[in-house]
């Protein structure tokens, strides 16, 4: 044997060596929790298809209701029963309440610099209270109720519009809009579709954005399991997230801009979100927050409050039109609570107690996001006797668990009959004690924007279903809708919704 080979022997002896004295440290000496079989480097990645959500729910159904996956180098588990949820999310609500440093969030949430991807510290803190004491307190969203009022106006009247030349509704479209001009009223002062809008070209660049932006941030991207996939990058997914990341960050400076051009003031009702936070203070005595900070705060809630009520909004609209049965019904509360003579005002929303179990039983079905955003632990623990070391990113199950057959009976049927309260007290839709549905989460990194949320979805359903008859397009039964989802962030239906509208009130309703 010549001095070469006998150096690559040393040397595959020694990394085999190590690998072996890894792979037994890991696995034989700490009891991590059941889970299926892992490849060497990629391990649980490759059994992962396009819809992981359900791939994880299967895993919980072989191995049990916390499951340990090996994804590339990352350490990761998931679990769809509520017990399990609430140890993570309330009993240890400390230990788990971070954050894992994707590269989404590295680019396109100014580096972890924003609330809902940023990992556990006082930078974290800043922002969400900056989120709790400024943007989202009830005054602030009592001063916004008119705008609301004018969006769920235009709501009703752009779909009459639609539905006077006698064809299907693109139900997407139109949901998709309402929240979008809810969130942007809000947000940046100013409605991007419909009368008075930013401007057609405006509307265009901001909601291509927006939907780039979304579909990035949804993505597994394997450079974030597999660092040597960031050298080789096939599908181009960095080089689009910085492509992204910089026409995101333009159109947020010509935001602050704008804002900066006509500054409010502190004492005048109309400020929007971004003179709030213009007017802010920043950190170490500063006069003003920074403008990162702005624009993270920006990006967050644009990017948490559009799509989940959009995306709610149209699955709830799915399984009613495809369950007639629960229209009429929806339709006899309506008639009773508000009557024909006007339409829905947000004061309605709490008494209309049936609507609320059919939002309920959307939640359960379709949760706006297959997953809560991604937790991490910040040091190890354990859940049920098993071991969890540190940065194990935990991957809670929402769809799973609203189709837990352990948790709930027929997981198939949309049946919200379930939820209605046997007391018949009110129907909460933004918590529930028992952990069986978990649409914004809990503990600390709960949604800050729920009562918001609520109130956009609530709206939105009850002025449809009041003001309108809904059928499905011509030829096809209530029965045949489709209800198949793909995977992202959010989780929309495959297809958009399309129905056909029939207004149901009298006409000067509609004016
Ligand atoms: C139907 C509407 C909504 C749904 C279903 C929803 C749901 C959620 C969920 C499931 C989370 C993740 C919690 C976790 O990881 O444990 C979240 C986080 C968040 N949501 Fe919402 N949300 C909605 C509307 C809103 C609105 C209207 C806003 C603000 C205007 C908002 C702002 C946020 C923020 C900032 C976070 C990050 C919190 C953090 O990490 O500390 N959301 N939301």
């Amino acid at each position: 044997m010549d001095f070469g080979t006998l150096a690559i022997f040393f040397l595959c002896s020694f990394f085999a060596t190590k690998f072996l004295y890894q792979w037994f440290k890991v696995n034989l000496q700490i009891n991590l929790p059941p889970g299926p079989p892992r490849w060497p480097l990629v391990g649980n990645l490759l059994q992962l298809g396009p819809l992981p959500h359900r791939d994880l729910a299967a895993f919980c159904e072989k191995y049990g209701p916390l499951v340990y996956l090996k994804l590339g180098n990352v350490d990761a588990i998931t679990t769809n029963d509520p017990e399990i949820i609430r140890e993570i999310l309330v009993r240890q609500d400390d230990v788990f309440a971070s954050r894992p440093r994707t590269l989404a969030a590295a680019h396109l949430a100014y580096n972890s610099g924003d609330v809902a991807l940023a990992p556990m510290g006082p930078k974290w803190k800043r922002m969400r209270r900056i989120c709790m004491e400024h943007l989202l307190t009830t005054k602030r969203l009592e001063l916004f109720a008119s705008h609301r009022a004018d969006e769920a106006h235009h709501l009703v009247q752009d779909v009459l519009a639609r539905a006077r030349t006698n064809k299907p509704i693109n139900l997407r479209e139109v949901l998709g809009a309402f929240s979008m001009n809810n969130v942007t009223r809000m947000l940046l002062g100013k409605q991007y579709f419909g009368a008075g809008t930013a401007g057609p070209q405006e509307a265009l660049e901001f909601m291509h954005i927006t939907h780039e932006l979304f579909w990035l941030l949804g993505l597994i991207y394997l450079g974030d399991y597999l660092p040597f996939w960031r050298w080789i990058d096939p599908y181009g997914c960095e080089k689009k997230m910085r492509e992204v990341e910089k026409r995101v960050d333009d159109f947020h400076n010509k935001i602050i801009e704008e804002h900066r051009k006509v500054r409010k003031s502190n004492d005048d009702g109309e400020m929007d979100f971004v003179d709030v936070l213009l007017s802010l203070p920043g950190e170490h005595g500063n006069k003003h927050m920074d403008d990162v900070e702005v624009k993270a705060l920006i990006q967050d809630m644009i990017a948490a409050a559009t799509d989940t009520s959009a995306v709610t909004n149209e699955w709830a609209m799915a399984e009613v039109i495809k369950h007639p049965r629960v229209l009429h019904k929806i339709q006899q509360e309506l008639d009773t609570i508000v009557g024909p003579n006007r339409l829905v005002i947000e004061s309605d929303l709490p008494h209309l107690n049936y609507l609320r179990c059919v939002v309920r039983e959307t939640f359960r079905m379709h949760p706006a996001g297959p997953f809560l955003i991604p937790h991490e632990s910040l040091r190890p623990t354990t859940i049920n006797g098993y071991d969890i070391p540190t940065g194990t990113r935990v991957f809670i199950n929402t769809h799973g668990l609203g189709r837990n057959p352990m948790v709930w009976d027929n997981v198939d049927e949309f049946y919200p009959e379930r939820h209605w309260p046997l007391d018949g007290s009110r129907v909460e839709i933004s918590h529930g004690s028992d952990f069986k549905i978990l649409p914004f989460s809990a503990g600390k990194r709960r949604c800050p924007g729920a009562p918001l949320g609520v109130v956009f979805v609530l709206m939105g359903l009850a002025r449809l279903f009041h003001a309108f008859d809904w059928l499905p397009p011509d030829g096809m039964k209530a029965s045949e809708i489709d209800t198949m989802e793909v995977y992202g962030m959010t989780m929309p239906k495959a297809q958009p919704l399309m129905a056909l509208a029939k207004p149901r009130l009298a006409s000067h309703l509609y004016l």
